[in-house]
């Protein structure tokens, strides 16, 4: 499937200068929907994952899904304040700003295989967070899933030593 059709392309937002790709139309239609979440879901098979870790709020879109599909669990990470009990917490930048990510810390067990997904690598700033949290409790990322890779911005240099999947490149 050409999943580019689906990708509605916005400039200048969410600030001046960001050429945005959105998603939404993508979302709208169950068939190129299912079809890109059954793309993923066979890359993220053949990783063995044990769980799902995805950050908010896209990457609940592509991970909840695949998850549902693999039958496995999924664990989201969210901007801070949203988690009710114990997080592991780290200082991000991302394409057009900077936030902090939170993760339970009871929600992935040491040895732990996760597979991250997102909806889009752009410098990469957001999808290196997330692995300094799986990571600081001890997870083992074995891939990185995204619909669409900027490669421009050269987020696959910051992570070189994960196997990484992705659906569309711009
Ligand atoms: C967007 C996108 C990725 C991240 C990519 O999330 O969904 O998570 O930015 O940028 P990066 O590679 O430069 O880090 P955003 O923080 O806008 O959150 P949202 O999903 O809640 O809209
Ligand atoms: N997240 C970071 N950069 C983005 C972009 N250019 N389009 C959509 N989401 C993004």
């Amino acid at each position: 499937m050409n999943y580019k059709e689906y990708i509605s392309i916005v400039e200048n937002f969410p600030k001046e200068g960001i050429v945005f790709k959105d998603i939404t139309p993508l979302m709208q239609n169950g068939e190129a929907y299912k079809a890109a979440i059954e793309d993923i879901a066979v890359y993220t098979r053949q990783k063995n994952a044990d769980v799902i870790v995805g950050p908010e709020a896209r990457g609940f879109v592509v991970g909840c899904p695949v998850a549902y599909a693999l039958d496995l669990g999924f664990v989201p990470v969210r901007k801070q304040g949203k988690l009710p009990r114990e997080v592991v917490k780290v200082d991000y930048g991302k394409e057009y700003g900077k936030d902090v990510l939170t993760l339970h810390k009871d929600a992935i067990k040491p040895g732990q295989k996760v597979v991250i997904t997102d909806d889009l690598l752009a410098t990469g700033g957001t999808i290196e967070a997330t692995i300094d949290l799986v990571e600081q409790l001890g997870g083992v990322v074995v891939g990185l899933v995204f619909m669409i890779e900027l490669t421009n911005l050269k987020g696959r240099e910051k992570l070189k030593n994960y196997d990484i999947f992705t659906l569309m490149q711009y």
